[in-house]
């Protein structure tokens, strides 16, 4: 699948955010490396720090679902709806961690001014510590 239509897939997912402390809604297309695609919002709570990020919500949909292996996920985001820049947040590029080679997973972005940028896992986490390192 290419980017843009990953792109389209984080769109549609950010519709469904529920983001009623922050205002700020975040979706995520998580591509597989069987093809399929999962798709995750941020899921906000009254207690603040429960609250769940869109790309990590994408993972664990599809880790629960027996994926393992992953070839790059879209993120949009902002807030109210309009379109921004959204890097991932450090949690979740730990996350991404767990499951992906830094040297290929693609993280794609919009650059909230009509572009695209798109990063490999290990340029937005240098020396990360992942399974290996135990
Ligand atoms: N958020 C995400 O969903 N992903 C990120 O990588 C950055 C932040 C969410 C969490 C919270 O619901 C809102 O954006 C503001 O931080």
């Amino acid at each position: 699948m290419d980017d843009k239509t990953l792109l389209e897939r984080a769109h549609d997912a950010r519709e469904r955010a529920y983001a009623p402390y922050s205002g700020f809604c975040v979706g995520a297309a998580l591509l597989a490396k069987s093809g399929e695609v999962y798709a995750g919002c941020n899921v906000e709570n009254a207690s603040y720090g429960a609250t769940n990020c869109a790309e990590r919500t994408a993972f664990f949909k599809a880790v629960s679902e027996g994926e393992r292996e992953f070839s790059k996920i879209a993120i949009v985001g902002g807030k109210d709806c309009e379109a921004a820049y959204c890097p991932p947040c450090g949690i979740c590029r730990q996350v991404m961690r767990e499951f992906c080679n830094p040297k290929e997973f693609y993280i794609v972005l919009e650059d909230g001014d009509g572009g695209v940028k798109k990063f490999l896992l290990g340029e937005l986490l240098p020396e990360g510590f992942g399974p290996e390192n135990l």
